[in-house]
């Protein structure tokens, strides 16, 4: 019988299957194996007896050329890569469908091309035709890429072992088909195969790769998530596709920080880098009852973005908790100490709070914020002095015991805030804004007189 060219790989315990089972017989975990190619990413097996032994050298002695980096000119972009793309590395460019990454790659490699670097564009979700068009509604470079339409792996490798470009987009790493795979493209199997491939050409020739790959709202999709240990960097591409406003973050990183974020904004002719973020956002922000501006940070940049809350009686059990930007957990908490230490009883409430502008604010900075929304809207007071045109900023992180606690970099989130005018500031203790020290004391500064025991707590 010939050897099959694949095995299954169960992925919670690494027993190996000539076939496909419905259960590991390994370990009786369901649904866990994993077609590999017998060469690929899975190749395994114990090592051989004659193999010669490797001589280790001292990291100091290693030889390191330092390839300069190269710049997609986009300002925003480079920036989270770490300074530009390294030749050689590997990016996943991950995001829902829609937000994005076509443009976001497509504009890049015009840049890189207008400049005189070798690129290539792979397609496996379009024809050259539809690239094209899209190009056009691009800055000019765009249309000087060389682009191809194609799915099959191996044809894949090959143009990129002939044309060695300097920067490769594959777009997407779901569309590529390893032919010696018998699941379908997009399978995990399939992804990690394609991937590994695609890595071992990019390392071998120095060509930098941007793997573009889908990822549904919870991330579950089979692909990009196997793929984060294969790859050198990981960018995710958030927001609303409803909205305008698109961020860019390192979730991983060998060659940069891993907290930088760059905010864009999708218009008619492609992305634009939001230069001066906090502008936009505390420009449209208004002092009304449920408003506050969160001092948050992205990566090492502050930026001022509005929280809003929205506290409505409830007739459901449980209420509704709706949130947008933030994380749902992070409400629940805060919630939870408004009752238990603010006096601000929402038990009996729909709670609706959403981040401004589509920005996801992933930082427990943001509790404060959050707090005094929900405080202001159940009381359908607005924060801060009367007559100030803008609301009230705060951060800070709520404590279980009611206490605020420090966050990072306080001195750039005020400078920040007063750059704007926002005043007061309410910030944790040791920082040289309106310090408050517990949620009590952070309600009474925000509201100018002592939190009345609310309302709602009767029912
Ligand atoms: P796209 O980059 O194709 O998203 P992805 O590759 O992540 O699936 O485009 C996303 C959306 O952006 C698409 O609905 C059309 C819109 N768009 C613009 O508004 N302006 C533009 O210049 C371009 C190219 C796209
Ligand atoms: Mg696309």
């Amino acid at each position: 019988m010939p050897r099959p060219t694949t095995i299954h790989v169960c992925s919670s315990c690494g027993h190996e299957e000539n076939r496909w089972h419905g259960r590991c017989p390994g370990c009786g975990e369901w649904n866990s194996l994993v077609e590999e190619g017998r060469l690929g990413v899975g190749a395994r097996g114990g090592a051989g007896g004659g193999v010669a032994a490797v001589t280790p050298i001292a990291l100091a002695d290693v030889n390191a050329p330092g390839a300069p980096r190269l710049s997609t000119g986009i300002g925003e972009l480079d920036r989270v890569l770490g300074g530009g793309i390294v030749p050689g590395s590997v990016v996943l460019l991950g995001g829902a469908p829609g937000i994005g990454k076509s443009t976001l790659t497509n504009m890049a490699l015009g840049n890189l091309a207008q400049a005189g670097h070798r690129t290539l564009y792979v397609s496996g979700e379009e024809s050259t035709a539809q690239v094209r068009l899209r190009a056009e509604r691009l800055p000019s470079g765009a249309l000087a890429v060389p682009a191809i339409a194609e799915t099959d792996l191996e044809a894949v490798i090959a143009t990129l072992e002939r044309e060695r470009p300097a920067v490769c987009v594959i777009d997407s790493v779901q569309t590529l088909d390893a032919r010696e795979l018998s699941s379908a493209p997009g399978s995990v199997g399939q992804v990690r195969e394609v991937a590994a491939r695609i890595v071992g050409v990019a390392k071998r020739h120095s060509i930098a790769v941007f793997l573009v790959g889908h990822v549904t709202k919870e991330g579950a999709l089979a692909g990009p998530r196997v793929l984060e240990h294969l790859v050198d960097c990981v960018l995710q591409f958030e927001g609303e596709r409803e909205r305008t406003y698109r961020t860019v973050r390192a979730i991983k990183n060998r060659f940069g920080s891993t907290n930088e974020a760059g905010v864009f904004e999708m218009r008619q002719a492609g992305l634009v880098e939001v230069l001066d973020a906090s502008a936009r956002f505390v420009g449209s922000a208004t002092r009304a009852p449920g408003s506050v501006v969160l001092a948050a940070m992205e990566g090492t940049r502050p930026l001022l973005v509005e929280v809003q809350a929205l506290v409505t009686p409830s007739e459901l059990v449980p209420p509704r908790r709706v949130v947008n930007g933030l994380d749902r957990n992070r409400l629940a908490l805060v919630l939870a100490v408004l009752a238990r230490h603010g006096g601000v009883p929402l038990a009996g409430s729909d709670v609706f709070v959403n981040v401004v502008g589509g920005v996801r604010v992933d930082e427990p900075g943001a509790d404060l914020a959050v707090a005094l929304a929900l405080a202001s809207a159940s009381r359908g007071v607005a924060l801060g002095p009367p007559g100030a045109p803008t609301p009230i900023a705060a951060f800070g992180e709520l404590g279980l015991t009611g206490e605020l606690r420090w966050v990072a970099h306080p001195e750039r989130r005020i400078a920040e805030a007063r750059r704007f005018g926002l005043d007061p500031v309410l910030a944790p203790r040791g920082t040289e804004a309106t310090e408050v020290a517990t949620l009590r004391a952070a309600l009474e500064t925000a509201f100018a007189s002592p939190p009345r025991v609310a309302r709602a707590a009767a029912a």
